[in-house]
């Protein structure tokens, strides 16, 4: 486990058995595709968090791209490999998969399977910079995308309005309406 601040130390110090407070499940989730669709999940970096127990669910039938900047970051990949109707990785400096950001590999995707476009359902997490990528590809191609949002949270629980994200319905609250929108909502 990495320490990255705090938090993860305490999380370090802990042993099998310890018990620890956690809150939730909060908010909604990512909604299940029809019959028809062929999901996508596309993962960049600790984005792939959120998209774990989804790769999971859809077992076999859906496709994961994941990026991140170098293979140390990369994380599942045993599982995942498990998980996937095929696994793509991409590496910024290449050291493992595709040398590129998972945006490209989106968008190469997409392009070798222009015929299926429409029955893709997209399923990403990642930075907010990675995100707005996404939704530029998804609003040219007419594809179907549901994101998580990452926002610093202080209640969790729909209170503080810390973490709201603005949308073409005004202002929400990544803890209670999100973490997952429609990605054509999103206002970048
Ligand atoms: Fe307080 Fe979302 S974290 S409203």
């Amino acid at each position: 486990m990495v320490r990255a601040g705090p938090a993860t130390e305490i999380l370090k110090g802990k042993t099998p058995g310890n018990l620890l407070d956690v809150l939730g499940p909060l908010g909604n989730s990512y909604p299940m595709p029809t019959k028809n669709q062929t999901p996508l999940i596309v993962a960049g970096g600790i984005g792939i968090a959120s998209l774990f127990f989804l790769a999971e669910r859809l077992a076999k039938s859906a496709y994961i791209l994941y990026g991140a900047r170098t293979e140390h970051e990369l994380f599942f990949m045993n599982e995942l490999k498990e998980y996937a109707r095929d696994l793509l990785i991409s590496t910024d400096d290449g050291s493992n998969g595709e040398r590129g950001t998972v945006v490209e590999v989106l968008s190469n995707f997409l392009t070798r399977h222009s015929s299926l476009v429409t029955r893709h359902l997209i399923y990403a997490c990642g930075s907010r910079q990675m995100l707005e990528a996404i939704s530029k590809i998804t609003a040219d191609k007419g594809v179907t995308a549901y994101i998580s949002m990452e926002e610093n949270m202080a209640c969790g629980i729909g209170a503080c309005l810390g973490c709201a994200v603005r949308t073409k319905d005004g202002y929400k609250r990544v803890c209670k309406e999100g973490p997952v929108f429609p990605i054509e909502e999103i206002v970048w």
